[in-house]
């Protein structure tokens, strides 16, 4: 633990009141959405400011006081979990948009703006801020770059390192950097703003970004088709890919729905079972485009692909739509899941899927398992349920087991091990299924020179040497 003469130092750097020490703050603020690690800060602070954010690395550096950032706390991969006696520093307060220019598209926010509210913005001015996800209610700018968030839109929009235009960023030495000055052409040799997104707060913390919008989005339409088997979401994907530009493609199985279904409050999509269903959204800008849309869910009838399916004729029932996929994560969190974020490219989906379903069939006959994800990105999200009587430890423990062949899986398929959660700490001991060893001594090389004591987010993506 950081000694209390050192936190009493630490508030003389920030206004009074935004160093908390209470029991009930550093549980709320030492942790993000994981289980897997109990909290354990020393203190959390506040910052208001860019020169407070220096101030508070370089006291750090002075003394050897560990940091850890945190945004909205959504993360699922104990990225922002100080577990280990760090002072957590939090920029709920910097959570204000500084500029928006309309030639450029561009919006400056400090790290604390919640993605909704950029979204929000966005809308105001007739433009769009397209990366989505559940979480956008909570999650923060400054956290969504961290960990190169990604969400539902990625398909048709790509990920957060997509739409970040310029960062300012605070290294771990304590130096102010200003990255990419929000130019779309920049031809300057290396490009460290791309070095900061998806760092997890390990080289510096992200204290202003310039984020990009786009048009608003016209007529979002969405479907959801049933499927009789796993193989058949793929050639639904191609067929509509190929007449369609989509906004999303989803998926998701069959207890997945009845999860979402046991709540009470949200609709079926139809009445017949199937053991997989797709949502696929694509603008329907005109007439055409919707009629191309039925004509391919009846060609996907024809082929024996789909089983059932519905279209979206209003605002409400596309917001229905939507939610069985988007209240998957949050409805499930209630058995305590076990999840895995793995990707592969889209062509090996269906015969990656098979092998990892076959391992988890094998080794956890008695979990529920409940597979969803982005598959139009190559991204499926595995769940194994926690029993109601059985301990989180003995749960995990279990669940560990298996990582092993899981992961070994991954690197046969040339995949991901995260594809957009992150590696935190969960995965941290996992990082060489994805990365060669020479890559990891670059990247641990990366961190040194921008982070010389150590003293940023330690523990995160690499593991405690
Ligand atoms: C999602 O796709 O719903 C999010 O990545 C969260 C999750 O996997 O639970
Ligand atoms: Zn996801």
């Amino acid at each position: 633990m950081t000694d209390p003469v050192l936190i009493d130092e630490l508030k003389t750097l920030v206004e009074p009141g935004k160093v908390l020490t209470d029991a009930a703050s550093l549980e709320a603020w030492g942790k993000d959405w994981t289980k897997h690690f109990p909290p354990a800060p020393s203190a959390i602070v506040f910052p208001k400011t860019v020169d407070q954010v220096q101030a508070i690395v370089r006291w750090a550096n002075r003394h050897k006081v560990a940091l850890v950032p945190s945004g909205g706390r959504t993360g699922l991969s104990a990225a922002a979990v100080a577990a280990n006696g760090e002072v957590v520093v939090s920029f709920d307060y910097m959570n204000r948009i500084l500029d928006f220019n309309a030639f450029d598209r561009t919006v400056v926010c400090q790290p604390g703006v919640v993605t909704a509210q950029l979204q929000a913005f966005a809308e105001e001015q007739g433009l769009y801020y397209p990366v989505d996800f559940a979480s956008s209610g909570s999650s923060q700018i400054g956290g969504n770059i961290g960990t190169n968030a990604g969400g539902i839109k990625v398909i048709r929009y790509g990920m957060t390192r997509n739409w970040v235009a310029g960062l300012k960023v605070v290294t771990g030495a304590g130096e102010l950097l200003e990255l990419n000055k929000d130019l779309i052409k920049n031809a300057t040799g290396y490009d460290l703003r791309q070095l900061f997104i998806g760092a997890e707060g390990t080289l510096g913390f992200v204290v202003e970004a310039t984020m990009r919008l786009d048009r608003a989005p016209k007529n979002l339409t969405a479907m959801v088709l049933g499927t009789p088997d796993f193989d058949s979401i793929m050639p639904v994907l191609h067929a509509f890919q190929g007449k369609l530009d989509l906004t999303a493609f989803e998926f998701f199985s069959d207890k997945g729905l009845a999860k979402i279904l046991g709540r009470g409050d949200v609709p079926a999509p139809f009445a017949t079972d199937c053991p997989f269903y797709a949502l696929l959204e694509f603008e329907a800008t005109t007439e055409d485009v919707a009629n191309e849309a039925l004509a391919l869910f009846e060609h996907c009838v024809e082929q024996g692909w789909v089983l059932d399916g519905v279209m979206s004729q209003s605002e409400q029932q596309l917001r229905n739509l939507w939610k069985l996929r988007e209240y998957l994560s949050e409805t499930i969190s209630h058995w305590t899941p076990y999840k895995n974020d793995i990707s592969v490219t889209v062509a090996k989906v269906p015969a990656f899927l098979r092998d990892i379903d076959a391992i988890v069939t094998a080794y956890y006959p008695d979990f529920e398992v409940v597979w969803y994800g982005h598959i139009g990105d190559g991204n499926l999200h595995l769940n194994i349920l926690k029993p109601e009587d059985m301990g989180k430890d003995e749960f995990f423990a279990k669940c560990a087991v298996v990582n092993k062949q899981v992961f070994e899986t991954v690197e046969k398929y040339n995949g991901s091990i995260s594809a957009e959660h992150g590696v935190g700490m969960t995965k941290r001991d996992y990082l060489a299924y994805s990365r060669s060893a020479a890559e990891i001594a670059y990247m641990k090389a990366v961190k040194a020179v921008f982070d010389p004591n150590g003293i940023m987010n330690p523990g995160k993506i690499f593991a405690p040497e």
